[in-house]
């Protein structure tokens, strides 16, 4: 996991808007694979929208359901990663750059709808996390200013969305971390804590108010992206892509909850037995 020095700004990137860019328009540069892509996508006549699809897991759930013929939508903060993503199929893919800690993510994502054609997918694989040890504040607010309140921001505007739609799936990347409080990243694990109860919340609001919204929690253990780019070596390291055929597997089964992969499922089936006096008692680095 990262580890940044307090009051860094993540990626350096500051004042995000509304930027939308549409499908259409020819691309020379096409590659002759996701051309390949491009013409079995037309069978599909599915949307879906993907946040934080500019790098890791959510760049490589992208490019999955491309092939699989989804129309898509995708958003994050980086415009470049998102113009670039949306060159290998520009009658396909729109895109909009969008900050999900910031108030203006919901009027973003509307537009980004709006310019797809529609939402039979909302997947958000937005998130930070840093180690941090030291317990330095900014970073620790930082964290849940992304992992719980950009989280939630988005998270009603779909729900919302599809409420009034009267269908959809809603899928979100939590993490394995959520299982037990970790001391060396208190606010990450507490984070996706939150996030594995705020989607059972939504599955059961939906249920009361008989709404047809399906909810899918991604859990993957560690995998190599750029959130864990420091020189630790991180056990059982899966590769995004690896994760991304487990992710597109279990949404197309309408999956509630699911742990990637089956070594992280065992492991977190035995982290929950284990008493809470002997769990702060463990030194559990990485
Ligand atoms: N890597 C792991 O070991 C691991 C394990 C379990 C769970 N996860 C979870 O998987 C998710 C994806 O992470 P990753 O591993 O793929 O890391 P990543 O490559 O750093 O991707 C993070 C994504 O989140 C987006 N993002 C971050 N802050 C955002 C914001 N304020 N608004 C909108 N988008 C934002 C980033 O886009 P921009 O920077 O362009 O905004 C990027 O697309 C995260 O929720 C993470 O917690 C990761």
């Amino acid at each position: 996991m990262q580890r940044k020095a307090a009051g860094v700004v993540d990626r350096g990137r500051l004042e995000i808007c509304c930027t939308l860019r549409g499908t259409g328009g020819s691309n020379p540069s096409l590659s002759a694979e996701y051309e390949e892509m491009f013409v079995e996508r037309n069978s599909n006549g599915k949307r879906a929208i993907v946040i934080g699809a500019t790098s890791g897991i959510g760049r490589e759930v992208t490019k999955k359901l491309l092939s699989e013929g989804w129309r898509l939508g995708i958003a994050g903060r980086r415009e470049k990663e998102l113009s670039e993503l949306q060159n290998l199929a520009p009658n396909q893919i729109a895109f909009q750059t969008l900050d999900v800690t910031h108030t203006d993510a919901p009027e973003c994502l509307r537009q980004l709808i709006s310019q797809t054609g529609g939402m039979d997918l909302f997947f958000l694989a937005s998130g930070i996390g840093h180690q941090n040890v030291a317990l330095e504040s900014d970073i620790e607010m930082q964290i849940v200013a992304t992992n719980v309140e950009g989280f939630t921001r988005i998270a009603i505007a779909a729900f919302h969305y599809f409420k009034e739609q009267k269908h959809g799936h809603i899928a979100v990347i939590s993490s394995i971390a959520g299982t037990k409080g970790l001391g060396v990243a208190p606010a990450y694990s507490a984070t996706k804590r939150f996030q594995n109860t705020y989607i059972e919340a939504l599955a059961q609001l939906a249920h009361i108010e008989q709404v047809n919204i399906h909810f899918t929690d991604i859990r993957p253990g560690f995998v190599a992206t750029a959130l864990l780019n420091d020189s630790k070596n991180y056990p059982l390291l899966m590769s995004p892509e690896r994760v991304a055929t487990h992710i597109i597997r279990a949404l197309n089964r309408r999956k509630r909850v699911v742990v990637i992969d089956i070594r992280y499922a065992i492991l977190v089936f035995f982290w929950k037995l284990i008493p809470r006096w002997l769990w702060v008692r463990m030194r559990i680095k990485n």
